[in-house]
């Protein structure tokens, strides 16, 4: 089928940034559900806008593959290798079975308490003006709750805050900005803030794997499946991945949380009197504001979604943030309605690739709210701040400057 053609005096042909807010985009995303719901943009990438055909690709990773070494030539196997997320079947299955032995349910369910004591802790340790919910709280949680999952030392969680911020500005490079072009390609290649997670990575497994002790680590680089080990390098990518999937997202949905509750002073008073009410708010938010608004598959042969051709060796975004706004499946998809059932978003993903940590994100989500309506009566976002967000794949806020008493 012949691909349509945008008209672009009337809608952007690339989608707008996220910097200020989502709201240029997400009218964006709408027109685009309309209008072109599979788009090929300038550059040659496929987009995929709506619910059922989000489903589609996220279904099917043999046609939709995780892995760019499909499309994008010279990227080294060994930077990705390991890494649950841009690995395909068989050895994907694999790999989420030596993962999941730190993430068994009832592993994450055991956890709960500690949750609560790190939270604990880090409000206990609040100062009484105005601070930083992000540097304070809203990082350091999910940060010290997978580290210590994981087996990483306490005392290097800090360094993750300037890595992250490191990693969430490496824009997506202009083709005509040669510094951009070269701190994307450094960041390719294995350098810039990954490059020294990974030294950091392969260090810690090598010490574990000299010396066990009794963490997810050690088990991980000395775990056996169908007999085979891991090796550092894969076993340091596996770790990174869980490390940035386990706290980055849930970082960026605290944020989201504080703004929402900050905008809807209603919404927040109803949940303080019933927080039976909170689950189901947190899964309004995921579906409002998910903090991965799009990832990236690459097709291994030549397809079709929604009557669209997709030739083998595309790129392929799929569109997390339209497909929960597609109204087609969400009424009145726009407003954060914490009563809304169902409430079938796909902020968390959907088929083999489901998001690994969903349980632990909604516990560490649920139990960071709570203990702030314990302790504070009232929040407020300091009426002067500005309010900025990475121009990054993630969607979330940089900094909020936040009253509480
Ligand atoms: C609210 C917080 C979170 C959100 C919104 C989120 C979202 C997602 C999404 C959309 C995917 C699918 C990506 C794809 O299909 O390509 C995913 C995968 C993944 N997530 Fe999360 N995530 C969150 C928290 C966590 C946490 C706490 C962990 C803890 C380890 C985690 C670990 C992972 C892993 C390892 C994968 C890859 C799974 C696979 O490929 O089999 N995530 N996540």
């Amino acid at each position: 089928m012949a691909e349509q053609e945008l008209n672009r005096d009337e809608i952007s042909p690339m989608p707008p940034s996220v910097q200020n807010g989502s709201a240029e985009l997400l009218a964006w995303l709408k027109r685009m559900r309309q209008d072109q719901p599979v788009y090929r943009d300038p550059v040659g990438i496929y987009h995929v806008f709506r619910y059922k055909d989000v489903q589609q690709v996220t279904l099917d990773p043999q046609t939709f593959s995780s892995d760019s070494a499909t499309v994008i030539p010279g990227v080294p196997a060994e930077l990705t290798s390991g890494m649950l997320s841009v690995t395909d079947p068989p050895a994907h299955a694999k790999l989420r079975k030596i993962a999941g032995q730190a993430f068994s349910p009832k592993r994450i369910k055991d956890l709960e308490p500690r949750v609560v004591e790190i939270t604990e802790q880090l409000l206990a340790d609040l100062p009484a003006a105005e601070f930083d919910f992000v540097d304070l709280f809203s990082h350091p949680q999910p940060a010290l709750v997978i580290a210590e999952l994981l087996g990483i030392p306490r005392e290097d969680v800090p360094k993750f805050r300037a890595w992250d911020e490191k990693l969430l500005a490496t824009q997506v490079p202009d083709r005509n900005n040669e510094a951009e072009m070269a701190a994307a390609a450094e960041v390719a290649m294995g350098g810039g803030a990954f490059g020294e997670l990974k030294a950091y990575m392969l260090e810690l497994c090598g010490k574990r794997r000299a010396q066990a002790e009794d963490d997810f680590i050690s088990a991980l680089v000395h775990a056996e499946v169908d007999g085979e080990r891991l090796g550092d390098n894969e076993a340091a990518n596996l770790c990174i991945q869980l490390l940035l999937a386990g706290h980055v997202s849930t970082t960026a949905v605290l944020g989201h949380l504080l703004l929402a509750l900050d905008g809807n002073p209603e919404v927040a008073a109803e949940l303080r009197a019933d927080r039976e009410l909170i689950p189901a708010a947190i899964e309004e938010l995921l579906r409002h504001q998910p903090p991965a608004p799009k990832f990236a598959r690459f097709t291994t042969v030549d397809t079709e979604v929604a009557g669209v051709a997709i030739p083998a060796k595309s790129v392929v975004m799929v569109w997390v943030l339209s497909a929960n706004h597609d109204e087609q499946v969400f009424t009145e998809p726009d407003s954060f309605d914490i009563h809304r059932t169902p409430n079938k978003h796909v902020a968390f993903g959907h088929g083999i690739h489901f998001c690994f940590g969903s349980a632990l994100a909604r516990i560490e989500i649920r139990t960071a709210l709570e203990m702030l309506f314990d302790k504070f009566d009232d929040i407020r976002v300091a009426p002067e701040a500005q309010i900025e967000y990475y121009e990054s794949e993630m969607f979330a806020v940089k900094r909020i400057p936040l009253l509480a008493s």
